[in-house]
């Protein structure tokens, strides 16, 4: 016990002098808001402040990292550093990762560092609309990950427009399919919450997943809805998506540019054509919009480009054996299609099979020549040829 009030006293003494003082301690704060931190703190009479930073990481054994330097912040701090007091470190345009524990830091021309721990909690929410409630008489309520500070008063929209400002966070309401609510803080109407719906957004297609002939055109039948107070922004197609990056449109992408088509309107078409189609056209394809603040993508339609490929077993034969001939694609052919059969080039006459299979039997010399295969409807599209002997 008295080693213990030893050691207390010891790091009394040393730590005599030395302070940082937060105005708060813990924030929570709007995603897209600007927050400020602000503290205050004092030294040993004698030594000299020679830097103050800000900091979120510290590794042991390693210098805390100066806010300043960090990538993720760029062009996002302020940090008014007056000498005595009132060391403001201003973030701009929050985000959800800047969600952490601040601390700030100085250290003097002797050698000395001081920490000031525990730091500013900073928690960054978004706003949601969150529905509960029975079939039409619903308990909208407008959420936050965190308690915002300072008592907020929350505004309410139905269908883009104004209807209630209240400091709770619930509005009670008869919630009819064709309108839409979202939620802001006042102050920041800006930064409201995606609005709500029971049925106003949607992007239907009319397949889900589509086969098609190499060179042959498809059209991607789709349409979409949003709600009326809503204008069209952009609307376009796209097949890759990096989480955290914006999709790119198609019609921009290398290799896409001038190939595909956009037949959609800024109503409710959104159809895409794509011509003259390439094995490396099959992909997942998906459509999305973006309204003045929404933003709405569809589910992919996947797309299969198939070529038709003639399989002949065996290619070589004796005069009296049989041929078997297949008409071979990926996938299968929506309608199901009807097949032709073609000897140099010629369509074999009453040979059109609903099968894929074609059977020569009890071959002669005179079956020797090329064999080709086709899909009703894309004549123009055979398959490549293949050569049949037929020995004596
Ligand atoms: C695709 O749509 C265009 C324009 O509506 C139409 O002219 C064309 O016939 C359609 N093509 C196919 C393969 O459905
Ligand atoms: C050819 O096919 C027919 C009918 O299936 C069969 O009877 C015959 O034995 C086959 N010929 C040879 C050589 O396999």
């Amino acid at each position: 016990c008295n080693s213990l009030v030893f050691c207390d006293c010891l790091v009394f003494l040393w730590l005599n002098g030395w302070s940082v003082t937060y105005t708060t301690q813990s924030i929570c704060a709007l995603k897209g808001s600007t927050v400020k931190l602000t503290c205050s703190y004092t030294y040993r009479i004698g030594h000299k402040v020679t830097s103050t930073f800000w900091f979120t990481k510290w590794g042991t054994g390693v210098e805390p990292e100066d806010l300043g330097q960090e990538p993720e912040y760029a062009g996002r701090l302020e940090y008014h550093g007056d000498k005595k007091n009132g060391h403001n470190l201003i973030i701009t345009d929050l985000r959800e990762r800047d969600s952490a524990e601040y601390k700030f830091r100085f250290k003097t021309d002797q050698n000395g560092k001081y920490i000031g721990s525990p730091g500013v909690t900073l928690s960054v929410t978004d706003l949601q609309v969150k529905v509960t409630g029975g079939h039409q008489d619903k308990t909208l309520t407008c959420i936050t990950t965190c308690t915002l500070t300072d008592n907020p008063t929350y505004i309410w929209y139905k269908n883009g427009h104004k209807v209630k400002e209240d400091t709770s966070s619930l509005y009670s309401v008869y919630f009819s399919d064709a309108d839409s609510y979202s939620c802001a803080v006042k102050g920041r109407e800006d930064l409201h919450s995606p609005a709500v719906c029971q049925k106003c957004w949607s992007v239907i297609y009319t397949r889900q997943s589509i086969c098609a002939l190499k060179g042959s055109t498809v059209n991607i039948s789709c349409s979409y809805t949003y709600p009326s107070y809503h204008e069209i922004k952009k609307a376009f197609w796209f097949t890759k998506w990096e989480s955290g990056k914006d999709p790119e449109d198609l019609s921009s992408v290398p290799g896409y540019e001038g190939h595909i088509e956009y037949l959609g309107d800024k109503k409710s078409d959104c159809t895409l054509r794509i011509p003259d189609l390439r094995l490396s056209d099959s992909a997942g394809y998906r459509f999305r919009f973006i309204t003045s603040g929404e933003r709405f993508a569809g589910s992919p339609v996947s797309l299969t480009v198939t070529d038709v490929v003639l399989e002949m077993d065996p290619t070589s034969v004796s005069e009296r054996e049989n041929v078997t001939l297949t008409c071979r694609t990926k996938c299968t052919l929506d309608p199901i299609t009807v097949y032709s059969w073609y000897k140099n080039g010629q369509p074999i006459p009453n040979s059109n099979t609903y099968s894929p299979v074609y059977r020569l039997f009890s071959v002669s010399s005179e079956d020797t020549g090329r064999y080709s295969c086709a899909v009703e409807g894309h004549e123009d599209l055979p398959s490549a040829e293949e050569t049949l002997t037929v020995t004596c």
